[in-house]
């Protein structure tokens, strides 16, 4: 048992596998938050279950330690819950009223004084992850509606320390989840998306330490928030050096009506501690992703060597250049051949015919079916691109329903890439794009989708919403999109999601649990995306890393590349094809036939083992290490930026393997060597780079 209650104290305790999470009640009724980290007795922190009360300017310092702060009386900080009662009443007394302790769960009822509110803190432990889940249940017993301003999922209180140093993910459209660190001083740092999506430019994670921990030790303390919408998290230090992380659906331009008897539930925000690092706090969400988010179906299996059309042919798709694609995507060992956009309706550019799924007769005559037999008799699965949430105002889905896009009644929305956003909230547009997506998993045998989200929402009106009811738009959005993807997983089990939005802006937990791979960037660049997957793969795991290599010079950034960097750069994640395989020469086809098979071997350490980040891409080294679950085996990603001053070695030292056991060595193709776990961890390896941009591949093999 995990939660443990002290009647006398008044104190709650939550152990995961290597850490303690204690709070108690204190003397009125507040949940007080006592202490987080390594394990502790929950005796230990008896003494801090007092009130801070200090002077009449700053009388309940305690509030400041809640653990969901409803706002009212004397609190200033940042809030849990803020509502107005249908009175006109926005102060909430709320404090303890039961809790209910089950296997692996707490669940902490706060009652409000006067109206018939409750609020169900809830707390589930991930043992083995050292992780909690936490969310708020906002309950309305009474008959009267209550007006929802601001519900977080959770307050994290960060236990004391001289310095705060916050690391998160920042980024923007071909420059996603870049990871940077700040030093907290008084005051807020705010990381949220107001653009109806998980968004490009921050991702819904924090991890704070002291500003000495590094990839392999410190302590770290840290939260990821399940929601693909508008999210806010708020990293408050305040004046007497407490620091608070509140996050959840974002508060801006946001409102819920909750009638009498209804209940709104906020997304899980997840919060760990390591005092490993950062590597240990990457390693415990991977973990955790496979356990238990990702699709059930396919958590553990192996992603398959995808390629993508869309660089090699853009919107001009038809039937036979999709089918000497797939002839070469086959003959170098490709297992999925999927086909991007402008395969439906009029869609010959980005101006016109999203929202018409019909089949384009005359880039493919003889249908889909064909080319679907081709792709399957060549022995590949066969994927779709897909944009269901959009529509171009030049087709026949918005002739036909004008009325069903986002927007307000007097203004004229923006575009972005000239395309509209269907109103989601709707529940026609739901129906709709039910049955077309039900339709084309049904008809055809498709076994791979990749779905789309080309713009940030704008004007997120709801015209023919009761007025009350108009700032639901966003949350009734997400939560349908959420509806939609999970009746597709349940109808085709068999068929593998992919989360796209113009790259990586709908990359989360929240979508995570129906999706089972993401697309990190459209920068494709093997160089650029070094940083990127840094970044991705600090909250999420490698196997949802969906990685293409195309064509040198990138069309992003007009760099050269070898292929062996290309392949070698999109083999630390989910390894994909995506350049125009008609132009690449025998010899380049020849390469990549081996850089696959190569990866077909590798892969599984790479999506179900554990990584160690040796080295990131800011040294101008790269370096990753994948250990295979068991220590037997291990492969070593190298990454060369540059060759300043004539210095072309670079020692790594490796991790994770069983000191005693005796390893085969291989470096690229090289003669293979033995080495022991201790020798390879302690002495370590040094590397000789021949030029700029080299790299190499090390396979490690217990004998
Ligand atoms: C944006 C995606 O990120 C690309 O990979 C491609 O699918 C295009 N959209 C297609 O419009």
């Amino acid at each position: 048992m995990s939660i443990h209650f002290n009647q006398d104290s008044k104190i709650f305790e939550i152990d995961t596998n290597h850490t303690s999470y204690v709070f108690g009640i204190n003397q009125s009724g507040g949940i007080q938050h006592l202490y987080w980290g390594n394990k502790v007795k929950s005796g230990d922190c008896n003494r801090l279950l007092v009130p801070m009360l200090r002077s009449s300017f700053d009388l309940h310092i305690e509030n400041e330690r809640e653990e969901y702060s409803p706002w009212g009386g004397m609190f200033y900080a940042e809030p849990g819950l803020k509502l107005s009662f249908s009175d006109g009443v926005r102060d909430l007394k709320m404090s303890y009223a039961s809790h209910e302790i089950k296997e692996d769960s707490l669940i902490i009822t706060l009652k409000d004084e006067h109206y018939p509110l409750e609020v169900d803190l809830v707390y589930m432990v991930k043992e083995q992850f050292d992780l909690i889940e936490r969310n708020a249940i906002v309950r309305n017993v009474g008959k009267d509606p209550i007006m929802l301003e601001n519900t977080s999922s959770a307050v994290w209180m960060i236990p004391d320390m001289n310095e705060y140093q916050l690391t998160y993910s920042f980024g923007y459209w071909g420059g996603e989840t870049q990871i940077k660190k700040q030093n907290l001083s008084e005051g807020k740092m705010v990381l949220e998306s107001r653009k109806g999506i998980t968004s490009h430019n921050h991702n819904p994670w924090f991890a704070i330490d002291n500003g000495n921990a590094s990839e392999e030790s410190g302590e770290i303390w840290y939260g990821a928030l399940a929601w693909s919408g508008n999210w806010k998290i708020v990293i408050e230090r305040n004046t007497y050096n407490n620091l608070r992380v509140v996050g959840g659906i974002n508060d801006f331009d946001f409102s819920w009506l909750l009638e009498g008897g209804e209940i709104f539930e906020t997304p899980v925000f997840v919060g760990g501690f390591s005092d490993k690092g950062f590597g240990h706090m990457s390693r415990n969400m991977h973990l955790y992703e496979r356990n238990c988010i990702l699709p059930k179906k396919h958590a553990n299996t192996l992603r398959k060597v995808l390629y993508n059309s869309w660089e090699a042919t853009g919107f001009s798709v038809n039937a036979e250049n999709q089918i000497s694609l797939a002839q070469k995507a086959a003959q170098i060992g490709v297992e999925l051949f999927v086909i991007d956009d402008g395969w439906f309706g009029k869609r010959n550019n980005d101006k016109a015919g999203l929202g018409d799924w019909q089949i384009n007769k005359e880039k493919f005559p003889e249908g889909l079916t064909h080319l679907i037999k081709s792709v399957r008799d060549m022995g590949m699965e066969f994927g779709i691109w897909v944009e269901p949430e959009m529509v171009n105002p030049d087709s026949d889905l918005y002739r036909t329903h004008p009325d069903w896009v986002l927007g307000f009644s007097t203004r004229k929305g923006s575009l972005g890439r000239n395309q509209l956003v269907l109103n989601l909230a709707k529940d026609e547009v739901k129906t709709f794009i039910l049955s077309f997506m039900t339709e084309l998993l049904s008809e055809y045998d498709i076994k791979f989708i990749k779905w789309d989200m080309n713009r940030a929402v704008s004007e997120p009106g709801w015209n023919e919403a009761p007025l009350k009811r108009q700032k639901e738009v966003l949350v009734k959005y997400t939560k349908n999109l959420y509806e939609i993807w999970r009746t597709l997983k349940e109808k085709f089990p068999d068929v593998m999601f992919e989360s796209c939005s113009g790259g990586g802006g709908r990359i989360d937990l929240g979508i995570m649990e129906y999706a089972d791979q993401f697309w990190v960037s459209d920068n494709t660049d093997a160089l650029d995306r070094l940083y990127m997957q840094e970044g991705f793969s600090t909250m999420y795991n490698p196997k949802t890393m969906v990685c293409w290599v195309t064509d040198s010079p990138n069309g992003f950034n007009k760099r050269n590349l070898s292929l062996k960097y290309r392949f070698l750069s999109s083999m630390t994640g989910a390894l994909g094809v995506g350049g125009n395989l008609r132009k690449w020469s025998d010899e380049s086809l020849e390469d990549a036939s081996r850089y696959i098979a190569v990866y077909k071997q590798i892969r599984d350490m790479v999506q179900n083992g554990s990584l160690y980040r040796l080295s990131p891409p800011s040294t101008g080294n790269t370096v990753v290490q994948y250990v295979e679950d068991k220590g037997r085996g291990s492969v070593v990603f190298m990454f060369n930026q540059s060759l300043n001053f004539g210095m072309n070695k670079f020692h790594v030292r490796l991790k994770g393997l069983f000191p005693d056991v005796s390893y085969k060595v291989t470096i690229d193709e090289e003669e293979p060597f033995t080495m022991s776990g201790s020798g390879l961890m302690n002495v370590g390896l040094t590397i000789k780079y021949k030029g700029e941009y080299d790299c190499k591949l090390i396979r490690i093999v217990a004998e």
